[in-house]
Order: structure tokens, then C-alpha cells, then sequence
């Protein structure tokens, strides 16, 4: 049969169809298939370029493909996976390549990848990062797995990645389940950038008593510095919008609860597993959880007081310092995400290069950013930094902004504005440029309560003491 397609697509959601588009843009003969009749439908209506095919069954799918098979599974992490897998696996050849681009668990590719490759089909697992937009015009690609499939299908991925500096934002991170790692920390980043972005809004709204209009001026103005960002250039977007139902800002308008898919949570989950202080993190997935208690944080406003949020008079004088605090807070979230791929990298070895990993996401991804340049330099220069601030370059960065930093946690603290992701960032550089903390405290504690031994500053080896002569109620 002539005119094989190079490249399946199962899953034409929002990213799947966009994806199609994308590859077919670059060349590539490609089929897309979805269980939902009404997804293949949509995207025969969409488009009758001759590289898109559409298929109305998985054999029709597979029938369609170039040998070896080539399939990339978008739909919603989990159990979809897995049922996609079982659909597949009748219809799999010996040295074809599947590749799961969705947000899946780690640990999920892992066993997903030795499952398949006992009957010799490889898996990769990729991480995919930019949204609709990125999906349609180039995303970050972040793919894992085995390096021999990964070449086979290098030049789909590189052509249809964004670029910068004429570079594809996609390379082979490393084995298994390395690319959803990176995605996974990636996700981790994101969660915590955006819960700084939030806690500015939060202090220039109830904190300094500024508009939208107000808001949003700083934050292009903003974009235009250090802190140009995707997140950055989307926020200012957001206070543009209008609610058409009401004719206020949309944003007023949008409920304070937020959800979450979950990979940054995943993130946090195994900071905490493998030992890594991901503190910035771990507190924007907690505030997600916690703004979900809306019922009882509204009946809480009316029994807890607390000072009046708002600062007495123009509060434009703090602009500046939040600024660089916001920009001092950042360094300290990637700081946190790279220490945590720097240590999965040795627990999981995957031999991660972390300057690609940089390098990849200045663009097309969520988090990308002018900071990302920086810190890819850093990686270049010092290959195996365990902790960015440890570069003289991003370490004066952070150092010389720590002052705001400390006003705004000061004024945020006077006037009752929570802000914990920029006071754990604040905590988590104090805590780290602390050649002495209070853990002994916390050593005496347990040795005393469970005789969990301690060690001393000026011995070797592990000690106990019966503290306390008479057993305390
Ligand atoms: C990306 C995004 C994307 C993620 C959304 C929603 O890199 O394009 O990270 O993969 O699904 O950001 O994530 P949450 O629902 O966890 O906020």
C-alpha cells in the first residue's frame, strides 16, 4: 500500500489535533485516530491536506503506518494509558516505537516501558509542554526512553519543536522514565512561578489597594525587564479580558479555587521521597489545596480578624521591591527544581545534562523565560552544580536582591497579605546560606522521646543519653 503515514496520532484532543496539524505542517504523512468518532470527524472537517489521514479503528490506525510503527498516545494520564496500550498491543510489530506524550506519572513509563519492550516495542516517554499553542506552533519536547527509538524519530521531533537561536527545543534527556521526569519537574517550576506571580497580584490588590489597570501596567512593564517570561506576558493578557456576561475584568469574576492535574504535586511528592528541599514548591501545591477550601476559609473570614490588608497611603514606593522580589523568588523556584532533577538524576541515573535541559526550555514551554538562558550558562561553566546559588553569577543575583525580598515579607506580614511562596523562598535562602541550624534541637528531641541516637560536632559515630532522670507525664 502506497502513501504510509510516518507517524500515528491516538488522542485528538485539544493537544493530539494540534500536534497532527503541526507534523503535517513539517512534511510528515501522519494518521490520527481517537476512540470518540466525533474527535476523527473534527479533524477530517478541520482539514483535507493530503499528509492527515484519519482512521476509524485502531487496525485501520496501524494499517496506515510505515514499518516500524510509530504511534504517540495523547490522551489523559493513568488508566486512558494503559487502555490504549491493551488496544494496541495485538497490532504491534517487533522494533515499533511507541511514544506516550501526555503528563504520566513516572513510575507509570517505567513500568509501561518494561512491560512492552518484553515483546520488543519501545517506549518512550515525552514530556510535551506550551499548551494549544505550543502543540499547533512548537512546544518544548522532552523525551526519554531508549536512545535508539528516540533517533529514529528525532527528526519528526526536532522539526516540529519550537526553536531558538535556530535550535530545536527537544533532545534526548536519558533513559526510561527520564522525560516525564523533567516534565514532571518542569510542571514543579510552573506551579511554583505561578504561585509567585499570584502572591504579587494579591499584594498589589488587597495589599496596596491597585486595579487591574494598575496591575496589569506592571506587570508588562514587567515583561519588559528580567522577568520577561511566557507567565509573565499571559498574566498582563488576563487583566485585558473582558467577562462578556458582565462587562467587568473576567478575572474578577473567576472563582479562587484552584485545580491541578497534578504533575507539579507529583514534583513535590518526590522532592520529599528523594531528599530534596523543593520548599517554594511544596507551598504553591499546598496553596492550590488550600484555596479549594473556599467554604471554610469565607465562614473563617468572619470569626478570624487580622490587621486591614490595605497599606494607608500610595504603596508605588514597594513596586520596585517587588519586583525584585518576585525576580529573587524565581531564581529560588528553578534553583529548587534543578537541585531536585540534579539529585533524580543520580537516584534514578539518567544521566541528566542539565544545561540541555535548560537549554530546551527557553522555549516553547510554560516556564520559559529570560532566566533560563542564565541558568543554562551556569551548567556550561560548572556541569554538576548540585545548587545554582553555589555560581558566583546567579548567587550575587539572588544575594543582592534579598533586602526587597525582606521588605516586601515585612509589609506583606504587617498588613496580612499571605504570600508564603515568597517567604519560603526568602526562608529557603536564609535557610541554605546557614552554616549552623537549630537540627541538633531537633536531634536531642528524638533521642530523647525514641533513643534515636545523635551524633556530636566533635566525634565520630552515633550517641545516646538518658535524658531527663524522671520519666516526664
Ligand atoms: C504544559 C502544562 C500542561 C499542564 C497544564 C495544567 O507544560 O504545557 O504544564 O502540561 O497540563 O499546565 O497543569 P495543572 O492542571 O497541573 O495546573
Amino acid at each position: 500500500m502506497e502513501n504510509l503515514a510516518d507517524i500515528g496520532m491516538i488522542g485528538l484532543g485539544t493537544m493530539g489535533r494540534n500536534l497532527v496539524l503541526n507534523i503535517a505542517d513539517h512534511g510528515y504523512g501522519v494518521v490520527g485516530y481517537d476512540r470518540d468518532p466525533d474527535q476523527v470527524k473534527a479533524l477530517r472537517d478541520e482539514t483535507d491536506r493530503p499528509e492527515i489521514m484519519t482512521a476509524d479503528s485502531i487496525e485501520n490506525l496501524i494499517a496506515q503506518l510505515k514499518i516500524p510503527h510509530v504511534l504517540i498516545i495523547l490522551v489523559p494520564a493513568g488508566k486512558p494509558v494503559d487502555e490504549v496500550i491493551q488496544s494496541l498491543k495485538p497490532h504491534l510489530k517487533i522494533g515499533d516505537i511507541l511514544i506516550d506524550g501526555g503528563n504520566s506519572h513516572f513510575r507509570d513509563t517505567e513500568r509501561r516501558a518494561e512491560s512492552l519492550i518484553k515483546h520488543g516495542v519501545h517506549y518512550l516517554g515525552v514530556g510535551i509542554s506550551g499548551g494549544e499553542y505550543g502543540a499547533r506552533h512548537g512546544p518544548s519536547i522532552m523525551p526519554g526512553g531508549p536512545e535508539e527509538a528516540y533517533k529514529l524519530v528525532q527528526p519528526i521531533l526536532e522539526a516540529v519543536a519550537a526553536k531558538v537561536d535556530d535550535e530545536p527545543c527537544v533532545t534526548y534527556l536519558g533513559p526510561r522514565s527520564a522525560g516525564h521526569y523533567v516534565k514532571m519537574v518542569h510542571n514543579g517550576i510552573e506551579y511554583g512561578l505561578m504561585q509567585i506571580i499570584a502572591e504579587s497580584y494579591d499584594l498589589m490588590k488587597r495589599g496596596l489597594g491597585m486595579s487591574n489597570e494598575q496591575i496589569d501596567e506592571v506587570m508588562t512593564a514587567w515583561n519588559e525587564r528580567e522577568l520577561n517570561s511566557y507567565l509573565m506576558e499571559i498574566t498582563s493578557d488576563v487583566f485585558h479580558e473582558t467577562d462578556p456576561k458582565t462587562g467587568k475584568p473576567l478575572v474578577d469574576v473567576i472563582l479562587d479555587e484552584a485545580q491541578q492535574t497534578g504533575m507539579g504535586k507529583w514534583a513535590s511528592q518526590d522532592a520529599m521521597d528523594i531528599g530534596i528541599p523543593a520548599m517554594t514548591i511544596d507551598t504553591a501545591v499546598a496553596m492550590r489545596n488550600l484555596s479549594l477550601e473556599k467554604e471554610e476559609r469565607v465562614r473563617a473570614s468572619r470569626i478570624l480578624s487580622g490587621p486591614d490588608h490595605t497599606f494607608p497611603e500610595d504603596g508605588g514606593q514597594y513596586l520596585e521591591d517587588l519586583y525584585n522580589a518576585v525576580y529573587m523568588a524565581m531564581i529560588l523556584v528553578f534553583e529548587q527544581g534543578m537541585s531536585l532533577l540534579h539529585q533524580a538524576s543520580k537516584t534514578y541515573d539518567y544521566g541528566l545534562d542539565l544545561a540541555e535541559v535548560a537549554r530546551i526550555w527557553r522555549g516553547g514551554c510554560i516556564i520559559r523565560s529570560a532566566l533560563l538562558t542564565t541558568i543554562r550558562q551556569t551548567y556550561l561553566d560548572h556541569p554538576d552544580l548540585a545548587n545554582l546559588l553555589l555560581d558566583s553569577k546567579l548567587g550575587q543575583k539572588v544575594d543582592s536582591r534579598q533586602g526587597q525580598l525582606r521588605k516586601i515579607v515585612t509589609l506583606a506580614t504587617e498588613l496580612g497579605v499571605p504570600i508564603p511562596g515568597l517567604m519560603t523562598a526568602l526562608a529557603y535562602f536564609d535557610a541554605t546560606r546557614s552554616a549552623w541550624l537549630p537540627a541538633n534541637l531537633i536531634q536531642a528531641q528524638r533521642d530523647y522521646f525514641g533513643a534515636h541516637t545523635f551524633r556530636r560536632v566533635d566525634a565520630q559515630g552515633d550517641f545516646h543519653t538518658q535524658w531527663g532522670k524522671e520519666q516526664k507525664s
